[in-house]
Protein backbone atom coordinates (compact mmCIF):
# COMPACT_ATOMS: atom_id res chain seq x y z
CA UNK A 1 0.00 0.00 0.00
CA UNK A 2 1.35 2.81 -0.90
CA UNK A 3 1.35 5.98 1.81
CA UNK A 4 1.88 9.00 -0.41
CA UNK A 5 1.53 12.60 1.24
CA UNK A 6 -1.16 14.87 -0.57
CA UNK A 7 -0.86 18.53 0.56
CA UNK A 8 -4.08 19.91 1.84
CA UNK A 9 -3.76 22.37 -1.21
CA UNK A 10 -3.33 19.74 -3.76
CA UNK A 11 -6.16 18.56 -2.47
CA UNK A 12 -8.47 21.46 -2.64
CA UNK A 13 -7.52 22.02 -6.26
CA UNK A 14 -8.26 18.05 -7.00
CA UNK A 15 -11.55 18.44 -5.60
CA UNK A 16 -12.52 21.53 -7.66
CA UNK A 17 -13.64 23.00 -3.88
CA UNK A 18 -16.38 25.32 -5.29
CA UNK A 19 -18.00 25.59 -1.91
CA UNK A 20 -15.21 28.15 -0.64
CA UNK A 21 -17.63 30.54 -0.11
CA UNK A 22 -18.76 30.15 3.24
CA UNK A 23 -15.33 28.46 4.49
CA UNK A 24 -14.97 28.45 8.37
CA UNK A 25 -18.77 28.36 8.67
CA UNK A 26 -19.06 25.60 9.85
CA UNK A 27 -17.30 23.43 12.83
CA UNK A 28 -14.99 20.49 11.82
CA UNK A 29 -14.56 17.92 15.38
CA UNK A 30 -11.26 18.10 17.22
CA UNK A 31 -9.09 16.30 15.05
CA UNK A 32 -6.09 15.51 17.06
CA UNK A 33 -8.50 13.16 19.05
CA UNK A 34 -9.83 11.69 16.09
CA UNK A 35 -6.43 11.44 14.31
CA UNK A 36 -5.43 8.96 17.98
CA UNK A 37 -8.18 6.81 17.29
CA UNK A 38 -7.08 3.47 15.92
CA UNK A 39 -8.59 4.31 12.42
CA UNK A 40 -5.60 6.41 11.51
CA UNK A 41 -2.86 3.65 13.02
CA UNK A 42 -1.96 1.97 9.44
CA UNK A 43 -0.71 -1.53 11.13
CA UNK A 44 -3.00 -2.48 12.71
CA UNK A 45 -5.41 -5.49 11.90
CA UNK A 46 -2.52 -7.14 9.45
CA UNK A 47 -4.44 -9.90 9.26
CA UNK A 48 -7.42 -8.14 7.57
CA UNK A 49 -7.85 -7.18 3.77
CA UNK A 50 -9.18 -3.59 4.98
CA UNK A 51 -8.43 -2.71 8.27
CA UNK A 52 -10.11 0.67 7.33
CA UNK A 53 -12.89 1.18 5.29
CA UNK A 54 -15.29 4.27 3.88
CA UNK A 55 -18.30 4.13 2.53
CA UNK A 56 -19.77 7.39 0.84
CA UNK A 57 -23.04 7.20 0.04
CA UNK A 58 -25.74 9.36 -2.24
CA UNK A 59 -29.57 10.07 -2.98
CA UNK A 60 -29.19 5.88 -4.67
CA UNK A 61 -29.38 4.30 -2.05
CA UNK A 62 -32.27 5.99 -0.44
CA UNK A 63 -34.47 5.11 -3.85
CA UNK A 64 -35.56 1.65 -2.54
CA UNK A 65 -37.39 3.69 0.24
CA UNK A 66 -38.98 5.60 -1.17
CA UNK A 67 -37.04 8.80 -1.02
CA UNK A 68 -36.60 10.27 -4.88
CA UNK A 69 -33.12 10.72 -6.47
CA UNK A 70 -31.85 13.92 -6.90
CA UNK A 71 -31.34 13.93 -10.97
CA UNK A 72 -34.46 11.76 -12.17
CA UNK A 73 -34.33 11.52 -16.14
CA UNK A 74 -35.69 14.86 -15.89
CA UNK A 75 -33.15 16.68 -14.18
CA UNK A 76 -35.63 17.96 -11.44
CA UNK A 77 -35.58 17.24 -7.70
CA UNK A 78 -39.00 16.32 -6.56
CA UNK A 79 -40.29 18.21 -9.52
CA UNK A 80 -38.34 21.55 -8.76
CA UNK A 81 -35.03 23.02 -10.40
CA UNK A 82 -32.05 22.48 -8.16
CA UNK A 83 -31.64 26.39 -8.43
CA UNK A 84 -34.93 27.20 -7.19
CA UNK A 85 -34.28 25.57 -4.01
CA UNK A 86 -31.23 24.35 -2.82
CA UNK A 87 -28.76 27.56 -3.60
CA UNK A 88 -28.70 30.39 -1.07
CA UNK A 89 -29.88 32.65 -3.66
CA UNK A 90 -33.27 30.99 -4.16
CA UNK A 91 -33.44 31.10 -0.22
CA UNK A 92 -33.15 35.43 -0.29
CA UNK A 93 -35.28 35.20 -3.65
CA UNK A 94 -38.22 33.05 -2.40
CA UNK A 95 -37.56 31.93 1.20
CA UNK A 96 -41.40 30.39 1.80
CA UNK A 97 -40.44 28.15 -1.46
CA UNK A 98 -37.36 26.96 -0.01
CA UNK A 99 -39.08 26.56 3.55
CA UNK A 100 -41.73 24.91 1.80
CA UNK A 101 -39.86 22.59 0.10
CA UNK A 102 -38.24 21.27 3.02
CA UNK A 103 -40.80 21.26 5.00
CA UNK A 104 -42.98 18.85 2.39
CA UNK A 105 -39.34 16.54 2.18
CA UNK A 106 -39.11 16.55 5.84
CA UNK A 107 -42.67 14.98 6.18
CA UNK A 108 -42.24 12.71 4.11
CA UNK A 109 -39.51 11.28 5.85
CA UNK A 110 -41.36 11.61 9.23
CA UNK A 111 -44.17 9.81 7.62
CA UNK A 112 -43.83 5.66 8.09
CA UNK A 113 -43.41 5.21 4.40
CA UNK A 114 -40.28 5.76 4.72
CA UNK A 115 -37.42 3.32 6.62
CA UNK A 116 -34.39 2.00 5.90
CA UNK A 117 -34.28 -0.41 3.09
CA UNK A 118 -31.31 -3.97 3.33
CA UNK A 119 -28.47 -1.27 2.08
CA UNK A 120 -28.37 0.79 5.02
CA UNK A 121 -29.31 -2.04 7.64
CA UNK A 122 -25.99 -3.75 5.75
CA UNK A 123 -23.97 -0.80 6.26
CA UNK A 124 -25.35 -0.90 9.78
CA UNK A 125 -24.42 -4.33 10.53
CA UNK A 126 -20.71 -4.08 9.20
CA UNK A 127 -20.02 -1.20 11.62
CA UNK A 128 -21.23 -3.04 14.84
CA UNK A 129 -19.81 -6.24 13.68
CA UNK A 130 -16.14 -6.02 11.45
CA UNK A 131 -13.17 -5.83 13.30
CA UNK A 132 -11.86 -3.25 11.22
CA UNK A 133 -13.24 0.83 11.63
CA UNK A 134 -16.01 1.98 9.14
CA UNK A 135 -17.17 5.52 8.81
CA UNK A 136 -19.65 6.18 6.54
CA UNK A 137 -19.70 9.76 4.79
CA UNK A 138 -23.19 10.35 3.37
CA UNK A 139 -24.16 13.30 1.11
CA UNK A 140 -27.94 12.25 1.86
CA UNK A 141 -29.98 14.81 4.06
CA UNK A 142 -32.54 12.01 5.00
CA UNK A 143 -31.91 10.17 8.37
CA UNK A 144 -31.83 6.43 6.85
CA UNK A 145 -28.39 5.73 7.70
CA UNK A 146 -28.87 6.15 11.59
CA UNK A 147 -31.89 4.13 11.46
CA UNK A 148 -29.81 1.50 9.91
CA UNK A 149 -27.27 0.92 12.92
CA UNK A 150 -24.70 3.47 11.58
CA UNK A 151 -23.32 5.51 14.04
CA UNK A 152 -20.02 6.80 12.70
CA UNK A 153 -21.97 8.62 10.23
CA UNK A 154 -20.87 12.23 8.56
CA UNK A 155 -23.68 13.97 6.64
CA UNK A 156 -21.25 16.04 4.76
CA UNK A 157 -24.66 18.12 2.92
CA UNK A 158 -26.67 18.43 6.51
CA UNK A 159 -29.60 16.88 7.65
CA UNK A 160 -33.18 17.47 6.98
CA UNK A 161 -33.81 16.96 10.79
CA UNK A 162 -31.71 20.19 11.56
CA UNK A 163 -32.16 23.79 11.49
CA UNK A 164 -30.02 26.80 12.22
CA UNK A 165 -30.37 30.38 13.18
CA UNK A 166 -28.55 32.90 10.46
CA UNK A 167 -28.32 35.08 13.19
CA UNK A 168 -26.60 33.04 16.32
CA UNK A 169 -25.72 29.92 14.25
CA UNK A 170 -27.01 27.93 17.29
CA UNK A 171 -28.02 24.40 15.41
CA UNK A 172 -31.73 22.80 16.80
CA UNK A 173 -33.05 20.03 16.33
CA UNK A 174 -36.95 20.29 13.92
CA UNK A 175 -39.22 17.68 13.46
CA UNK A 176 -42.04 20.32 12.57
CA UNK A 177 -42.34 22.99 9.88
CA UNK A 178 -39.68 25.92 9.78
CA UNK A 179 -41.18 29.33 8.54
CA UNK A 180 -38.98 32.52 7.65
CA UNK A 181 -41.05 34.15 10.64
CA UNK A 182 -40.12 31.80 13.64
CA UNK A 183 -38.32 33.37 16.35
CA UNK A 184 -34.78 31.83 17.29
CA UNK A 185 -35.13 30.31 21.06
CA UNK A 186 -31.49 31.34 21.80
CA UNK A 187 -31.00 34.98 20.48
CA UNK A 188 -34.68 35.70 20.49
CA UNK A 189 -34.65 37.31 16.85
CA UNK A 190 -36.87 36.68 14.19
CA UNK A 191 -36.20 35.70 10.58
CA UNK A 192 -32.92 33.92 10.62
CA UNK A 193 -34.11 30.21 10.81
CA UNK A 194 -33.35 28.04 7.95
CA UNK A 195 -32.85 24.04 7.19
CA UNK A 196 -29.26 22.59 8.17
CA UNK A 197 -28.61 22.13 4.65
CA UNK A 198 -25.45 22.52 2.67
CA UNK A 199 -26.66 24.35 -0.61
CA UNK A 200 -24.99 24.73 -3.66
CA UNK A 201 -22.25 27.46 -3.04
CA UNK A 202 -22.08 26.06 0.26
CA UNK A 203 -19.10 24.86 2.52
CA UNK A 204 -19.90 20.99 3.26
CA UNK A 205 -19.42 19.86 6.90
CA UNK A 206 -16.60 18.43 8.45
CA UNK A 207 -14.05 18.69 4.73
CA UNK A 208 -11.06 17.83 7.05
CA UNK A 209 -11.57 15.28 8.93
CA UNK A 210 -13.26 13.20 5.43
CA UNK A 211 -9.67 14.04 4.34
CA UNK A 212 -8.28 12.33 6.90
CA UNK A 213 -10.28 9.24 6.74
CA UNK A 214 -9.79 9.44 3.12
CA UNK A 215 -5.85 9.49 3.69
CA UNK A 216 -6.06 6.26 5.52
CA UNK A 217 -8.46 4.42 4.42
CA UNK A 218 -7.78 0.61 2.75
CA UNK A 219 -11.36 0.17 0.88
CA UNK A 220 -13.32 3.36 -0.39
CA UNK A 221 -16.75 2.41 -1.57
CA UNK A 222 -19.45 5.12 -2.99
CA UNK A 223 -22.77 3.77 -3.87
CA UNK A 224 -25.78 5.52 -5.45
CA UNK A 225 -23.87 8.65 -5.84
CA UNK A 226 -23.44 9.84 -9.88
CA UNK A 227 -20.39 11.79 -9.38
CA UNK A 228 -21.45 14.90 -10.38
CA UNK A 229 -21.58 16.89 -6.85
CA UNK A 230 -17.78 17.64 -6.26
CA UNK A 231 -16.59 17.78 -3.64
CA UNK A 232 -17.99 14.35 -3.18
CA UNK A 233 -17.29 13.31 -6.23
CA UNK A 234 -13.22 13.62 -5.99
CA UNK A 235 -13.03 11.47 -3.08
CA UNK A 236 -12.37 8.25 -5.35
CA UNK A 237 -9.36 10.20 -6.40
CA UNK A 238 -8.34 11.11 -3.40
CA UNK A 239 -8.61 7.48 -1.69
CA UNK A 240 -6.97 5.91 -5.00
CA UNK A 241 -3.89 8.19 -4.79
CA UNK A 242 -3.63 6.78 -0.91
CA UNK A 243 -3.51 3.48 -1.84
CA UNK A 244 -7.22 1.80 -1.12
CA UNK A 245 -9.06 -0.19 -3.06
CA UNK A 246 -11.81 1.66 -4.76
CA UNK A 247 -15.34 0.06 -5.75
CA UNK A 248 -18.32 1.99 -7.46
CA UNK A 249 -21.99 -0.09 -6.77
CA UNK A 250 -24.75 1.91 -8.68
CA UNK A 251 -27.61 1.63 -10.93
CA UNK A 252 -25.62 2.28 -13.64
CA UNK A 253 -21.89 3.85 -14.36
CA UNK A 254 -21.38 6.92 -13.10
CA UNK A 255 -19.71 10.39 -14.21
CA UNK A 256 -16.56 9.17 -12.40
CA UNK A 257 -16.54 5.32 -13.22
CA UNK A 258 -12.99 5.33 -15.00
CA UNK A 259 -11.42 6.32 -11.25
CA UNK A 260 -12.87 3.34 -9.52
CA UNK A 261 -11.04 -0.01 -9.78
CA UNK A 262 -13.84 -2.40 -9.18
CA UNK A 263 -17.45 -1.78 -10.60
CA UNK A 264 -20.75 -3.29 -9.78
CA UNK A 265 -23.91 -2.15 -10.74
CA UNK A 266 -27.92 -2.84 -9.62
CA UNK A 267 -29.89 -2.14 -7.20
CA UNK A 268 -28.61 -0.99 -3.98
CA UNK A 269 -30.53 -2.90 -1.85
CA UNK A 270 -29.06 -6.28 -3.39
CA UNK A 271 -25.65 -4.60 -4.09
CA UNK A 272 -24.55 -3.67 -0.91
CA UNK A 273 -25.82 -7.02 1.30
CA UNK A 274 -23.33 -9.29 -0.84
CA UNK A 275 -20.42 -6.51 -0.83
CA UNK A 276 -20.74 -6.18 2.93
CA UNK A 277 -20.77 -9.58 3.36
CA UNK A 278 -17.34 -10.01 1.42
CA UNK A 279 -15.77 -7.61 2.95
CA UNK A 280 -17.08 -9.68 6.84
CA UNK A 281 -15.41 -12.85 5.15
CA UNK A 282 -11.98 -11.15 4.31
CA UNK A 283 -12.39 -11.45 0.72
CA UNK A 284 -10.60 -9.57 -2.09
CA UNK A 285 -13.32 -7.31 -3.70
CA UNK A 286 -13.48 -7.70 -7.30
CA UNK A 287 -16.38 -6.81 -9.45
CA UNK A 288 -19.80 -8.72 -9.86
CA UNK A 289 -23.11 -7.24 -11.41
CA UNK A 290 -26.56 -8.17 -10.33
N1 LIG B 1 -32.14 10.83 0.21
C1 LIG B 1 -31.62 12.06 0.26
O1 LIG B 1 -31.22 12.53 1.32
C2 LIG B 1 -31.50 12.88 -1.00
C3 LIG B 1 -32.42 12.74 -2.03
C4 LIG B 1 -32.27 13.55 -3.16
C5 LIG B 1 -31.21 14.45 -3.24
N2 LIG B 1 -30.33 14.54 -2.22
C6 LIG B 1 -29.19 15.50 -2.37
O2 LIG B 1 -28.85 15.49 -3.74
C7 LIG B 1 -27.43 15.46 -4.00
C8 LIG B 1 -27.34 14.43 -5.09
O3 LIG B 1 -26.18 13.85 -5.49
P1 LIG B 1 -26.14 12.26 -5.48
O4 LIG B 1 -24.96 11.85 -6.30
O5 LIG B 1 -26.27 11.79 -4.08
O6 LIG B 1 -27.48 11.77 -6.21
P2 LIG B 1 -27.96 11.79 -7.70
O7 LIG B 1 -29.43 11.85 -7.66
O8 LIG B 1 -27.22 12.77 -8.51
O9 LIG B 1 -27.58 10.33 -8.23
C9 LIG B 1 -28.17 9.17 -7.72
C10 LIG B 1 -27.44 7.97 -8.31
O10 LIG B 1 -28.01 6.81 -7.72
C11 LIG B 1 -28.24 5.84 -8.71
N3 LIG B 1 -29.37 5.04 -8.26
C12 LIG B 1 -30.69 5.29 -8.37
N4 LIG B 1 -31.41 4.31 -7.79
C13 LIG B 1 -30.51 3.42 -7.30
C14 LIG B 1 -30.62 2.18 -6.61
N5 LIG B 1 -31.81 1.65 -6.30
N6 LIG B 1 -29.49 1.52 -6.27
C15 LIG B 1 -28.27 2.02 -6.59
N7 LIG B 1 -28.11 3.18 -7.25
C16 LIG B 1 -29.20 3.88 -7.60
C17 LIG B 1 -28.51 6.62 -9.99
O11 LIG B 1 -28.17 5.82 -11.11
C18 LIG B 1 -27.60 7.83 -9.83
O12 LIG B 1 -26.34 7.59 -10.41
C19 LIG B 1 -26.80 15.15 -2.68
O13 LIG B 1 -26.05 16.26 -2.38
C20 LIG B 1 -27.95 15.05 -1.66
O14 LIG B 1 -27.76 15.96 -0.60
C21 LIG B 1 -30.46 13.78 -1.11
ZN1 LIG C 1 -30.58 32.78 16.76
Amino acid sequence: MQDKYIPAVDFVDKLELRFASLAGLYCCRPLDALINQSFFRRGIGNHMKYPSVVILTGAGISAESGIQTFRGSDGLWENHRIEDVATPEAFIRNPALVQRFYNERRRQLLSNKIAPNPAHAAIGKLEREYSGKVWVVTQNIDNLHERGGTRNLIHMHGEMLKMFCEHCWERFDIAGDISSGDQCTACGRAGGLRPDIVWFGEMPHQMEFISELLEHCDLFVAIGTSGNVYPAAGFVQRAGRAGATTVELNLEPSQVENDFITHRYGPASKLVPVLIDDIMSGEVISGANL
